[in-house]
């Protein structure tokens, strides 16, 4: 039988090895995106937190493409977690080759980088609130090669293709998710 992994075992191993405020906020970020998704499709929403909980959680220690996710689907492995969430995670690297041939993994895949894009969009307005970014203006700022630079505009767009949705509504969705969570992202709705 497979294992189910809980919430707490999965925030437990980030913890245990993210340290960087932002990553842990990212982690945050890509969970309840992940979660909204599962909704969306009618899948486990808790599997698919977890795996956007954890998808990162090897990065602080190892930043590069020789070693995030090389290591951090070894240690999932050797603690028993389901090759399809193992999978999903190592999928939403291109680099290590491995198909996102699942529902779950295009998910990962294309909400990863949006949520890195969304917060910056939400940091350059003067109250920070994610609530209120919209769609038009990301769309701008995804033009802007100056803006966010490190966020690929390809993988954005590709994530959205693969996951076949009209990308002003995944924007929109994505966005809704992380507004969810907003105090924990410390991205708060507009002043009142
Ligand atoms: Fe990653
Ligand atoms: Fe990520």
């Amino acid at each position: 039988m497979e294992r189910v992994i809980s919430r707490d075992e999965a925030w437990q191993l980030l913890i245990e090895h993210t340290t960087n405020p932002s990553l842990i906020k990212h982690a945050l970020a890509v969970e309840a995106a992940m979660r909204a998704e599962a909704r969306r499709v009618g899948e486990d929403e808790s599997v698919w937190g977890v795996v956007g909980l954890v998808h990162d959680f090897d990065y602080e220690q190892n930043p590069t493409p020789e070693t995030h996710l090389h290591v951090g689907t070894r240690i999932l492995s050797d603690r028993g977690w389901p090759e399809s969430m193992i999978r999903a995670i190592a999928a939403h690297a291109d680099y290590m080759g491995v198909p996102r041939d699942s529902e779950m993994a295009r998910a990962l895949y294309a909400v990863d980088e949006l949520t890195g894009f969304l917060t910056a969009c939400a940091l350059v307005r003067p109250d920070k609130s994610i609530a209120a970014v919209e769609v038009k203006s990301v769309r701008k700022k995804l033009k802007d090669k100056a803006f966010a630079r490190s966020v690929s505009r390809e993988d954005v767009r590709r994530g959205a293709e693969e996951l076949g949705i009209d990308l002003d509504e995944h924007i929109a969705f994505v966005r809704d998710a992380m507004a969810g969570i907003a105090d924990a992202l410390e991205l708060p709705p507009p002043a009142a």
